[in-house]
């Protein structure tokens, strides 16, 4: 390890933030956890275990700054995301309360590493165009920075172990063919994030990060569960235009009302899943890329949906991608 010591985790009680805590303390680091408040899951608080932690609202800048005194850090590391995925909150989150971090990283002159999303390639949602807002003022700042863009999570591809396991069918949206992603654990996305910390090449660069190939359609993903479970593959087909028009619908009534104009972007985020891939896009050929896609870690869906067949979803909650089951829907 270089001279680099002390590490702050901005949303640090999240899939991935934690993550990144275990895996900074595992590494050695001095390891900050900033919270919003003090944490009561008693397996958050587990995760968390071994890091100093700071309790303060990363919204507020004043609040920001009682909470870490004037501390120094090497590196600032945001895990912060909107929950809802709701403009306001999107730009509240993913933008400002990531220039309340960048003003701190500013202060220690510390490499900032921001966990982005690969959907940003091809924004057309609020919270895409807050991330990419971002991005640009971090890019802009002067900073040392690495922009981490990951694909799917495991979790979110983990919404319909359950309905199958109870004998229900997989559901796709058109043939089960439209999107691929390469998914990527946790554990294998927070070695890669803090591995950028100590790699020059991972500095000063936006960096897209898959898991282990091959890239898996949502089709294949169902195929692979019935597998596991020695059954013969039952799929039930949605057209994905419902949810675009659930949107428009929904917009009619946005005019009068702002939950009317959230439900309406949360079936346009539906609607992104269900049709875009989680792979990198390549603008020459106007389709996306497997190929390209850098692949990461040890980890494969294969095991994991072994593991929940197993032991259940505990540990795992689902946000976004899991369109269906989801347990919240988050940006
Ligand atoms: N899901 C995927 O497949 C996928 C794929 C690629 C990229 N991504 C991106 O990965 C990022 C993180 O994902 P994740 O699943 O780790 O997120 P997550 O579990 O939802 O965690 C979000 C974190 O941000 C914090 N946070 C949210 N709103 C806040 C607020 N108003 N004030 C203070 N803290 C707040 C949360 O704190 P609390 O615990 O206190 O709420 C939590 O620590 C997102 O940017 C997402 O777009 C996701």
């Amino acid at each position: 390890m270089s001279g680099v010591r002390r590490a702050l985790v901005a949303g640090a009680t999240g899939y991935i933030g934690r993550a990144v805590v275990r895996e900074l303390l595992a590494q050695g680091y001095d390891t900050v956890a900033l919270v919003r408040r003090m944490v009561a899951d008693p397996s958050v608080q587990s995760c968390l275990a071994g890091a100093e932690l700071r309790t303060a609202d990363v919204c507020d800048t004043a609040s920001l700054r009682r909470g870490l005194r004037g501390e120094h850090f090497d590196v600032v590391i945001s895990c912060i995301a909107s929950r809802s995925g709701a403009p306001d909150d999107a730009r509240r989150v993913d933008r400002d309360a990531n220039l309340n971090l960048l003003e701190k990283a500013r202060a220690c002159e510390a490499h900032f590493i921001l966990l982005s999303a690969i959907c940003v390639q091809k924004p057309r949602l609020a919270f895409q165009r807050a991330k990419l807002d971002f991005e640009q003022l971090l890019i802009d700042s002067g900073l040392h920075y690495s922009i981490v863009r990951p694909t799917a999570f495991f979790k979110s591809l983990a919404g319909q172990v359950e309905r199958v396991k109870r004998g229900k069918a997989f559901m796709v949206f058109g043939d089960g063919e439209l999107t691929a992603c390469k998914p990527i654990s946790e554990a294998d996305l927070a070695r890669f994030i803090v591995g950028c910390i100590e790699d020059p090449a991972r500095h000063n660069v936006v960096v897209p990060i898959g898991g282990p190939g091959p890239a898996l359609t949502p089709r294949q993903q169902g195929e692979m569960l019935f597998e596991l479970l020695g059954r013969r593959p039952r799929f039930r087909k949605i057209p994905p235009g419902f949810l675009l028009r659930v949107a428009g619908l929904l917009e009619l009534f946005g005019r009068l009302s702002r939950s009317a104009r959230e439900r309406a972007e949360f079936a346009r985020i539906g609607h992104y899943y269900a049709t875009e891939s989680m792979l990198v896009w390549d603008e020459g050929s106007g389709s996306y890329d497997a190929d390209a896609t850098p692949e990461y870690g040890d980890d494969t869906l294969r095991g994991f949906y072994q593991r929940v067949l197993r032991d259940g979803l505990a540990g795992q909650e689902l946000g976004e991608h899991a369109v269906f089951d989801r347990g919240d829907s988050s940006g």
